[in-house]
């Protein structure tokens, strides 16, 4: 197995408790896992050496939450909405009308294009809903196609009720033969719980339903309103409670005594000019925070997991550590995935380089591509051309 030492790394935030932040270190990467850590002064030899001169290297961010399977445009909503509009969880019918309509080429093409802009932002592990199909047959060929480009695809039936169904028919159709269509293309299953989606006890009938054949549980929870999102996702032992933006002192107590991942996703509230989640208020608690995209075409259209940490930092008052663990290894746990989102050996080799001396400028220069290169399970999946080309061996 080749071994490549990456050498020369200005600032290595491992997100490890027990390696922590590291100054002029390195990386050796066997195959697709991380084979050594430590101070480059005292680095083992290896077959290829690549120089990042002073860069700073942090995991491959992990975007625990999109919706990359859909058709069509919203732009005219959005810019609806800059005008004053209010957000609605109606406008998803827009892109269900869309996505039934589209060929599977069609969803494979824009998956692709989305995925690939989630690399290029430093994303090497993300999760995908289907939920703009709303019938089986677009719900299941969703999930088949975001099965093509990740592991980490969640059913959501349960986005809305769609206009052309009765409500307890389309739950009941939910709870039974779409999820058994979808669940061999899914890993877990999600609920929007939301005023004009699904109450409690809906949410809860389908997340159940999917727990009883082996689906892991995520839940779209307090985004637009309080409710009862959170209390129904401890109650499930859900991996993550998603968007939390409205939260009672007894749902931030909930979270904290349980193993529910908060996960936030301030693009969100940057594209519906709504007030930030309250991350301060969260992690003081003792809350496992994490940060993802929530790319979709209605309430957030970013891959920039780069500008999720800005906001977070600037918005949210989250350290850029805080915001850069909860983007990384926060995600992994939102995931229930321990080979990724840390440096360490043995973990996946998923590494990010910052065309920056520390991973801090992600929020100090907001918008600015800094990913540099990207390394995916070991391979070079994205380098800018100012950095070395990983084909030609470096001297000494
Ligand atoms: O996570 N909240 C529900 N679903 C998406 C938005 C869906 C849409 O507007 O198309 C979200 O924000
Ligand atoms: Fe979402």
């Amino acid at each position: 197995m080749t071994a490549t030492l990456l050498d020369g790394i200005g600032l290595l935030a491992t997100q490890d408790p027990s390696l922590g932040e590291m100054h002029d270190a390195a990386v050796v990467v066997e195959g697709d896992a991380i084979a050594w850590v430590g101070a480059a002064s005292s680095a083992p030899a290896a077959d290829r050496r690549v120089s990042l001169d002073g860069r700073a290297m942090i995991p491959g961010f992990v975007d625990s939450h999109a919706h990359l399977v859909f058709a069509g445009d919203r732009s005219a909503e959005f810019a609806a909405r800059m005008r004053g509009m209010p957000y609605a969880a109606g406008g998803i019918q827009v892109t269900v009308a869309a996505t039934r309509a589209a060929p599977d080429a069609v969803l494979r093409h824009n998956l692709e294009r989305l995925a690939g802009e989630l690399l290029r932002a430093g994303v090497t592990t993300f999760e995908c809903k289907s939920g703009y199909g709303l019938d089986v047959a677009t719900e299941r060929r969703s999930l088949s196609i975001a099965r093509e480009v990740t592991p980490e695809t969640t059913f959501l039936g349960a986005h809305v009720v769609p206009p052309d169904a009765e409500r307890d028919a389309y739950l009941a159709l939910v709870c039974g033969a779409m999820l058994d269509a979808c669940a061999p293309y899914a890993r877990w299953v999600d609920a929007f719980c939301e005023q004009g989606a699904f109450d409690a006890d809906e949410t809860r009938a389908v997340l159940r339903a999917g727990q009883a054949i082996g689906l892991g549980v995520r839940v779209h929870a307090n985004q637009l309103r309080h409710g009862p999102g959170v209390q129904v996702a401890v109650e499930l032992g859900a991996a993550s409670a998603d968007h939390c933006t409205y939260l009672s002192p007894a749902d931030v107590d909930a979270l904290a005594a349980s193993t529910t991942v908060a996960t936030l996703l301030p693009l969100v509230e940057f594209s519906t000019r709504s007030p930030y989640p309250d991350a301060r208020r969260l992690l003081d608690a003792g809350v496992d925070v994490a940060l993802a995209t929530d790319c979709n075409p209605g309430s957030g259209y970013s891959t920039s997991m780069p500008l999720a940490v800005a906001l977070a930092v600037r918005d949210m008052h989250m350290t850029p550590a805080e915001a850069v663990y909860a983007a990384t290894a926060g995600g992994a746990r939102a995931l229930r995935r321990d080979d990724i989102g840390v440096i360490a050996v043995g973990k996946r080799a998923d590494l990010v380089v910052l065309d920056a001396p520390s991973y801090v400028h992600l929020a100090y220069r907001p918008g600015v591509p800094l990913v540099a290169g990207v390394w995916r399970a070991g391979q070079v999946v994205w380098l800018v051309d100012q950095l070395v080309d990983p084909e030609r061996p470096l001297s000494d």
